[in-house]
């Protein structure tokens, strides 16, 4: 029986394994240019952030209509679920579908068609959170909330994701600002391979209760001291920084050193279909290469619905 647990970092487009993929665009008339699943997994050797981000926007071309978001995050479910995963909070990019002319409403209405029968069909509950691409501009994140005005009973909150170094979230104050108007939830990347002072920037300008990654807070005592004061969670991605060369490998994360120093930590997957591993795959390979304790293990298994949207009794039955 795998740990219960929830899954609180995960890119919906991330999940898109090269079977889709190729499934996907063969039903919608697309050309991909890798001749089969092989070739294209040969692709999957990143440098960083951007040479993975590359690949990430190309092959979404495959996603068209409501189906194909369904069956996108209908088949993350199902693996999510087979590994412990009874809660997840799943990011979507809708810039990089409208940019493509897919509509806001195809994305969201073909996702919800997995995640409103998930609880059901996998014994997964779900949270819906839009992502901006932090590489486009502010007022494009505006415009794309104000596309999302008519989903937003299926939507818990917003992020903000893409390529980090150079766009600051500071940038994104007045979208932010919009969105609690809303009564949306809050959270941002910062310090996966921007500087500390943006997870400081995330929480002050924008007002996020949750920082995803959160890795380079390491570099800043008194940042981690306040994170840990203001329990601040942290999604750390293990398998994703190994694969994006934040660490150089497994052992060196400092996931341990984290948690000892008293860090709201979770474990979670990022962009599984590219990294090497859904949820349970994350666990078991940061306790192998840390030599985690049981003891570690629950506790982020308990950090993981204790820094979810869940609400207290929903919670209790998740876990
Ligand atoms: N970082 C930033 N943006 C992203 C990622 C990531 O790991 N995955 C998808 N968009
Ligand atoms: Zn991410």
């Amino acid at each position: 029986m795998p740990l219960p647990k929830a899954e609180l970092h995960l890119h919906v487009e991330g999940t898109l394994e090269p079977e889709l993929a190729f499934a996907l665009a063969a039903r919608n008339g697309v050309e991909l240019p890798y001749a089969d699943t092989e070739e294209l997994r040969k692709a999957y050797a990143f440098d960083d952030l951007q040479s993975f981000l590359n690949l990430y926007y190309e092959l979404m071309a495959v996603l068209r209509t409501e189906q194909d978001f369904e069956d996108l995050a209908d088949a993350y479910l199902e693996r999510a679920a087979a590994q412990g995963v009874r809660h997840a909070e799943i990011f979507f990019d809708p810039q990089a579908h409208l940019a493509r002319g897919v509509a806001m409403g195809t994305v969201v209405e073909g996702l919800w068609r997995a995640l409103g029968r998930s609880e059901e069909k996998h014994g997964v509950s779900t949270r819906l959170i839009m992502c901006f691409l932090r590489d486009e501009s502010a007022d494009s994140a505006l415009e794309t909330l104000e596309a999302a005005k008519p989903y937003l009973d299926r939507i818990v909150g917003v992020g903000l994701d893409s390529a980090e170094v150079g766009h600051p979230p500071a940038e994104f104050r007045a979208v932010y600002e919009a969105a609690a108007a809303l009564g949306l939830r809050r959270v941002a990347h910062a310090g996966e391979e921007g500087p500390p002072e943006y997870i400081t920037e995330a929480l002050d300008v924008l007002g996020v209760e949750r920082v995803d990654h959160g890795l380079r807070c390491m570099e800043d005592p008194a940042l981690v001291e306040r994170l840990v004061r203001e329990r601040v969670p942290l999604t750390l991605c293990p398998l994703s920084n190994v694969r994006l060369r934040a660490v150089d490998t497994l052992a060196d994360h400092p996931l341990a050193a984290m948690l000892d120093a008293g860090l709201l930590c979770t474990v979670n997957s990022d962009d599984p279909a590219y990294f090497g591993g859904y949820a349970g795959d994350n666990f078991h390979a940061v306790r192998d290469a840390l030599g985690l304790s049981e003891e570690h293990m629950r506790r982020l298994a308990r950090n993981s619905f204790a820094a979810s949207f869940l609400e207290d009794d929903e919670e209790r039955r998740a876990r």
